[in-house]
């Protein structure tokens, strides 16, 4: 989405360049078609405006280029995992800190959990002890496949489409976030492809 929206923030760009060029050229010919003959003072009126006009395309550029989200491999990107990180069936969740999700695999395949609390958003934590997912905000207590078993969260953890690689490794999609009410086999994607 973003390289589109560059794409076309450029050629807009280009077209008002271009337009104002037009504009500029006609200033500069008489009826005729003929070039106007110009004075010194409108020469520099002309030139001084040309670099006020310059540098704030520059200025605009730079802003524009400084603060355009970037968010390649952050929150909201797909963010891939190597093969070797992929857990076992029923083994400890892998964690992606800037994914902001578990990684789980069961026997039915692969679950991307989204670590949100769906009670009142805390990080859910993974308690090795007791094998849950366990929030120290309010207490709600989940599944390894993120189904809640306990405490004031009102559904299961959140779910993240996951995409299996033929490598073995795995991309996870954490700008697409879906709810569910309970678990179904369908939610996990088959490992190995
Ligand atoms: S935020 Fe997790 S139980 Fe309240």
């Amino acid at each position: 989405m973003i390289p589109i929206l560059r794409t076309v923030v450029g050629l807009l760009s280009g077209w008002l360049v271009a337009r104002l060029l037009a504009v500029l050229t006609r200033l500069h010919v008489n009826s005729s078609g003929a070039p106007k003959k110009t004075s010194r003072r409108s020469f520099i009126r002309n030139a001084s405006m040309g670099a006020v006009g310059v540098v704030l395309a520059e200025a605009t550029a730079g802003f524009i280029w400084f603060f355009w989200p970037n968010k390649t491999g952050a929150f909201g990107s797909e963010i891939s995992i190597a093969a070797e990180n992929v857990p076992a069936i029923d083994a400890l969740p892998f964690r992606e800190a800037q994914g902001k999700f578990y990684l789980v695999h069961n026997e039915d395949g692969l679950l991307a959990l989204y670590w949100k609390c769906t009670h009142l958003g805390c990080t859910v934590p993974w308690n090795a002890d007791e094998q849950r997912f366990h929030c120290p905000c309010h207490g709600s207590i989940y599944l390894y496949n993120g189904v809640r078993i306990a405490g004031p969260a009102p559904r299961p953890l959140d779910l993240m489409e996951v995409t299996v690689l033929p490598s073995g490794d795995v991309k996870v999609d954490t700008g697409k976030i879906m709810t569910r009410s309970a678990y179904q086999p369908e939610q996990a994607v088959s490992y190995p492809a």
